[in-house]
Formats: C-alpha cells, structure tokens, sequence
C-alpha cells in the first residue's frame, strides 16, 4: 500500500502551534508521511522569499496540502510579504473552490469561495501621480467551474444555493449573475437565489440559519466567511479546504497568526482539527475517520474548552482531549468488552 504523502506548512505565529495538534492527531489515525517546509514569514526571515522552490515542488507532490497561517507584524507594508506566498501557493495549484462550512445552534452553513481570481489576483499596482489600484477580473469559464462546485454541493445539503455578488454595482458581479443563472438548469434540484453580498453580510448576522450553500467571488467571500465564523463561536473553530480538479488540496484553518496570542499556548486548535477532518474527507477519501474527528472535536470542545470558547484549556489540553476522544471513539467493541471484564 502507498503511504500517504502530506506537505505541512506551520508557517507563522500560532501557525505552528495549532500544527503540531494536528499532526498528532492525524498520524494516531493514518500512516501519513509528513513533510514539514518553510513558508510564510519564517521563509522570508531564513530564505529571502514566502514560498520557496522546494516547498511548492513538495506540495505539488504531496496528497494533500496542510497549512497553519502566515503572517508576521514585521513585514506589514513591506515590498515581500509572507501573505504573498499563500496568494501564489493557491494560484499554483489551482484550488478554486475554497469551501469554509459553519455550524452551530441551528445553523448548518457553506460558503464556497472563488480562491484563485477576481481581486487577488487581477492588475495592480501604484501610478506615478502616487494612486494605487486593484483590478477585479473574471472570465466565464471561471465563474462556471466554481459555480457548478457550489450547485453540486447544495444538492448533497439542503438544496438551496444563494449567490452572493454585487450586480446592482459591478460589472463582474453582473457577469457572476448571468453565468450562475444560466447554469441553474443543470441543476434542477437546487433552488437557486441571488442576493447582494452586503445583505448576505446582514442576514448572516440577523438569521444565519436561512442558509444552506453561500457561492461568492473570492473577496466577499473573505469577509462573508469572517462573519459566518463569529456567529457560530469565532475564528478558533472555523475550518476550510481549498480544492481543484486534480491535484492534491490545501486544508487550513480560516484564521491567521493570530500575534496576539502567538506564544502563549492559548491558541484554539479546533479549526486546524476540523480542516484535518475536512482533509480527510475530500483529500483521502477517509469519510468515517473524518466524522469520528468531527465528533472528537465537538466533544472536546465539551469537555475541555479554550479561552475564546469560554474555558481556560490551552492547545495541548484541547489536543490530548480530541485524543482521548477519538481513541475511546474508535476502540473495537470487542476490545473494550474485554477491557472492560479484565
Ligand atoms: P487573525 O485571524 O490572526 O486573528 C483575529 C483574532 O482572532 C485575534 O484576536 C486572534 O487572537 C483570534 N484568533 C485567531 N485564531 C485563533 C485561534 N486558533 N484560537 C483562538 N483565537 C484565535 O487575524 P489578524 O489578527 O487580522 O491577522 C494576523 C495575521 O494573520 C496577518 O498577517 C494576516 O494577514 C494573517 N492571516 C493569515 C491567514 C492565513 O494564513 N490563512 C488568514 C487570516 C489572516
Ligand atoms: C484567508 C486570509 C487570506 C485571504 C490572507 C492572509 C491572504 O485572510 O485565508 O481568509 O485573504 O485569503
Ligand atoms: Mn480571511
């Protein structure tokens, strides 16, 4: 049997603090072989540059991509920049759907964010007049692809897509539009509606459980996915996977170096965790082992929470938790029967 090959990428801050959680409790369910490798702002500090040759060569070899966050106060405003590398890592290998699911008390949400185009990644710079300017660009092609990933995965859910866009303002937004319309017959079990993001920002807040499956261009989708975490317990749980057609995908948490509590061994490892559950389920084919890690994490989050879940556990303790949990949860019955009279 192959072994799996993971490429791992603590990078900056809590990045690898919430990493090494996730490593542990990856390689207590699977016989992965993880290769760790410089990104971000330590890449930029050790190699003069946020992705090296080596490490996107290892990732696009790799099964699967597993990311903490980049991000460093000292290079905010600096010409190269650890986000830099996340921007180009995501570019290279293409993972245009980046779905980043909420749950919480009756909420069940998806939001599928366009990861490779738009905003990010059109024409900017500075004129000599001292103006700056970003370009929002896309083609039809890749509204399509990305808008056929958020069809398909409503109708695995609930049924219901809503797309999120700014039609009444840009000219991209209206092109959005007419490319997802034009697809809703393909998907006759979907219903499809259209809303204006900055009423989706709203109604995520005010009824959050309307919602089933979000598609959206790659900026709104940034900030929509922030809303959606801080009404379902905050940043510390929220998980995403960046996927493409091929090739291996990139699981992060949605929050980043977090310097504020950087060091303190305060960080929520929760999101890495369910970013690992969601690696699993779409990078491995491994659904049951992602499930058991699901239900380990929400237990944990019972049992021992961390600060901003309203505890006072630290990363390990969390870890050790989704351990106890999971090996309690996976234990053969027959195992635990003869424990049990022995
Ligand atoms: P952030 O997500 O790092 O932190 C926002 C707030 O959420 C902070 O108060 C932080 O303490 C809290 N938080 C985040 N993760 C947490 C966790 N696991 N457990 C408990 N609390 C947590 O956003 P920011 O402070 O605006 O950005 C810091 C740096 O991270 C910037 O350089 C930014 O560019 C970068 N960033 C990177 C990624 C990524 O790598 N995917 C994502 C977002 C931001
Ligand atoms: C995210 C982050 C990144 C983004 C930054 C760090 C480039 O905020 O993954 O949500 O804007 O996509
Ligand atoms: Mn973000």
């Amino acid at each position: 049997m192959t072994v799996l090959r993971i490429a791992c990428l603590p990078g900056d801050g809590v990045g690898p603090e919430v990493t090494a959680a996730a490593t542990r409790v990856l390689s207590s369910l699977l016989d992965v072989e993880l290769e760790e490798l410089p990104f971000g702002g330590r890449a930029i500090i050790d190699l003069g540059e946020p992705l090296p040759a080596d490490t996107l060569a290892a990732c696009r070899g790799a099964d699967a991509v597993l990311l903490g966050a980049v991000g460093l106060p000292q290079f905010d405003g600096a010409a190269v920049r650890p986000e830099q590398g996340l921007i180009r890592l995501r570019g290279a290998l293409d993972v245009y759907a980046n779905l980043r699911p909420t749950r919480g008390d009756g909420i069940d949400l998806l939001i599928v964010r366009e990861l490779v185009g738009g905003l990010y990644f059109g024409a900017s710079g500075r004129r000599e007049d001292g103006s700056a300017y970003d370009t929002c660009d896309y083609s039809p092609a890749q509204i399509e692809r990305v808008a056929r990933r958020g069809f398909e995965l409503a109708r695995e859910r609930r049924g219901l897509l809503t797309s999120a866009d700014k039609a009444n303002v840009m000219e991209t937004s209206r092109l959005w539009r007419e490319v997802v319309s034009g697809l809703a017959g393909d998907y006759a079990d979907v219903t499809l509606e259209h809303m204006l993001a900055d009423t989706v920002g709203l109604q995520l807040v005010q009824a959050p459980g309307r919602f089933d499956t979000i598609v959206t261009e790659n900026t709104f989708g940034d900030i929509l996915s922030d809303v959606a975490a801080a009404v379902t317990g905050g940043l510390g749980l929220a998980a995403s996977a960046s996927l493409g057609d091929d090739g291996p995908g990139i699981f992060e948490p949605v929050h980043g170096s977090a310097p504020d509590i950087a060091g303190t061994g305060a960080a929520n490892p929760a999101a890495m965790l369910r970013s690992v559950a969601l690696l699993l389920d779409h990078g491995l084919g491994e659904p049951t082992l992602a499930r058991a890690l699901e239900r380990a994490v929400d237990e944990a989050l019972t049992t021992t929470p961390t600060r901003d879940a309203g505890g006072t556990a630290g990363t390990d303790a969390f870890g050790d938790a989704v351990l106890d949990a999971l090996a309690a949860a996976l234990t053969p019955e027959e195992d635990a029967w003869t424990t049990n009279v022995s």
